[in-house]
């Protein structure tokens, strides 16, 4: 048995049809979570599919409260608990602020704040005692190297992580001095190459920050000391090591998986 060995806990990821938390559902469940992958997008079905046996798919709009509410209870009646919540979903609609659209703001602070917000919510319900699983356990916000330093196109997505940072350090207290037993804490990814993350650098180039996306992601790789992007495992397996017993002494903390981008 290692260290990070996730047998008989079960853990949500949202936002784990695709891209990083994909990359963090299966991770979890290499570990030995059961998993369930919860998203607006139906295709995290076949995603949690592709994980074998024992996994479990939720349609979830992170930022309906109500559908936070059935989210969690199906995760403890099919799958028997929930020991580890993800809040990864988020979106990112890059502008210039001078050109920021009032609705583009309210999507990203509907899904990264509201979303985070409300996960935090049903996730400490749900995992504190008295709550349906009641065991304690981690909760893992993610926010971005964008809360950490500033790049353009980005003001408002990087407000909104800021708020998921600090969020995280809240919760965390409460949960400490309300005896919840869950661990929070969130880490800051650097760029890496999804669909959100190349549509950024696309970004980045058609507002004419950057000659090209080349350039754009040239630019990033130029600030951050081990000299390449972000890889989905990157992520992935600082996300495990949050949700084992390896980390247990680690609460409140914002981690940095940059490569040392943000420092
Ligand atoms: P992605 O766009 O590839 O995947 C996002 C997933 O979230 C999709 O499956 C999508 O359907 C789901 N989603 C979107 N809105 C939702 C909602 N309202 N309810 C439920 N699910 C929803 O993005 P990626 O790159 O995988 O990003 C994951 C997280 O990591 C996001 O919170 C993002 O802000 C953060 N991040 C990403 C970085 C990158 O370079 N890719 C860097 C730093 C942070």
């Amino acid at each position: 048995m290692t260290a990070t060995d996730l047998t008989g806990r079960v853990a949500l990821v949202t936002g784990g049809a695709q891209g990083l938390g994909e990359g963090m559902a299966r991770a979890l469940a290499a570990a030995g979570a059961k998993v369930m992958i919860a998203d607006v997008n139906e295709a995290g079905a076949d995603t949690a599919a592709s994980l074998g046996d024992g996994h479990g798919f939720v349609r979830l709009d992170v930022s309906d409260d109500a559908g936070w509410e059935s989210a969690t209870a199906s995760t403890v009646e099919q799958l028997g608990g929930l020991d580890v919540l993800v809040n990864n979903a988020g979106i990112e609609i890059s502008s210039l602020i001078t050109e920021v659209q009032v609705d583009d703001i309210r999507k990203m602070l509907d899904v990264n704040v509201l979303g985070t917000a409300l996960g935090l919510k049903h996730g400490l319900r749900t995992m504190r005692p008295g709550g349906a699983a009641g065991t304690g356990g981690s909760i893992i916000n993610i926010s971005s190297v964008a809360a950490t330093i500033a790049f353009p196109a980005i003001s408002i997505y990087s407000g909104t992580k800021s708020a998921v940072d600090r969020m995280t350090r809240v919760a965390a207290m409460e949960s400490g001095k309300l005896g919840y037993g869950v661990r929070v804490n969130c880490i800051y990814p650097g760029l890496v190459p999804t669909a959100m993350g190349a549509g950024l650098a696309n970004d980045m180039a058609s507002l004419g920050l950057y000659g090209s996306p080349e350039e754009a992601v040239g630019a990033v790789i130029e600030l951050t000391p081990s000299g390449r992007l972000g890889e989905v495992e990157d992520m992935a397996d600082a996300v495990v090591f949050l949700a084992s017993d390896q980390s247990r002494f680690i609460n409140g903390a914002g981690i940095p998986v940059d490569g040392g981008m943000g420092m």
